[in-house]
């Protein structure tokens, strides 16, 4: 079943002269359960494509469907609510002088969900922490305890996607681990459908099915996880993606890739 249908979008910042193109004609479909990975260099429009997916951009054209509905521009707050992002740095969706409960609570309070109580404590468990940790403050986890929390918080109000955008970079590296096994987890026990973007090729080799290179805007290939470890790809562009984290990928078999 296709969970993601994406035609022909295109994403322009700005207007009239100083319109700046970042998306040109991106098409993919992610079916439900999969991990769909996005790579690229700096500025190729990752991070453009999963604000589309969620819905924070707003000037796109193309076509979307998430979960066999269009996406309009303009989305109701339920269908907002079916996907979420993750980012890099989770104090930049964390509150810092809300604790972890309030912030928890805000999305649910906004959707008007009952059982609020009991969904936050089922949320943490769900992460790994404790109860307790609703009355703490961001300061006073740990790095990998605040990407839980935001991870908690995306998942609060039930997504069937997750967009995750870089969602290990900012952490240790063995750390990294620890919250690629929970997402890994979360997938399997939720039913979650995840669009990742990486650029550590142990991150895309250890969760993605299916992986779209990107460069200047568009997808030049989208290609599978075995096909990367096999060096069986396309674009020259891919090619030298591959070449730059040798040590990772092609080198060592999928089961066997250390992260971290
Ligand atoms: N709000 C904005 N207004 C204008 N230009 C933007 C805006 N956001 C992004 N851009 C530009 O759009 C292009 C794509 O940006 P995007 O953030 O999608 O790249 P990315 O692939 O996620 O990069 P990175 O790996 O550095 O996060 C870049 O040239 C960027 O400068
Ligand atoms: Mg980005």
């Amino acid at each position: 079943m296709t969970m993601i249908k994406v035609e022909n979008l295109a994403v322009s910042y700005g207007h009239g002269h100083n319109a700046l193109k970042v998306l040109r004609d991106v098409s993919f479909e992610v079916a439900k359960g999969e991990t769909f990975g996005l790579v690229g260099e700096s500025g190729c429009g990752k991070s453009t494509v999963l604000g589309a997916l969620a819905g924070r951009i707003k000037n796109w054209s193309g076509s979307i469907v998430i979960d066999g509905e269009g996406a309009d521009p303009k989305r109701t707050k339920s269908q907002l609510a079916k996907q979420q992002m993750v980012f890099q740095d989770p104090f930049g969706s964390i509150h810092p002088r809300h604790t972890i409960g309030r912030t928890l609570l805000e999305p649910l309070e906004i959707q008007g969900m009952d059982r609020r109580h009991e969904r936050i404590e089922e949320v943490l468990r769900d992460v790994g922490l404790s109860h307790n940790f609703r009355y703490r403050f961001p300061h006073q986890l740990s790095g990998g305890q605040r990407q839980r929390v935001a991870i908690a918080r995306a998942l609060i109000l039930k997504p069937r996607i997750l967009l995750l955008d870089e969602p290990t970079s900012a952490l240790d590296v063995s750390i990294q681990a620890e919250i690629l096994n929970l997402l890994k987890d979360l997938r399997e026990r939720e039913n979650l459908t995840y669009v990742l973007v990486s650029h550590d090729m142990a991150v895309i080799a250890h969760l993605c099915d299916r992986i779209a290179v990107m460069h200047d805007g568009i997808f030049v290939e989208v290609t599978t996880r075995s096909s990367l470890f096999r060096g069986d790809v396309a674009h020259p562009y891919t090619r030298n993606l591959l070449d730059g984290s040798r040590g990772y990928v092609a080198t060592k078999p999928p089961r066997e890739v250390a992260v971290g």
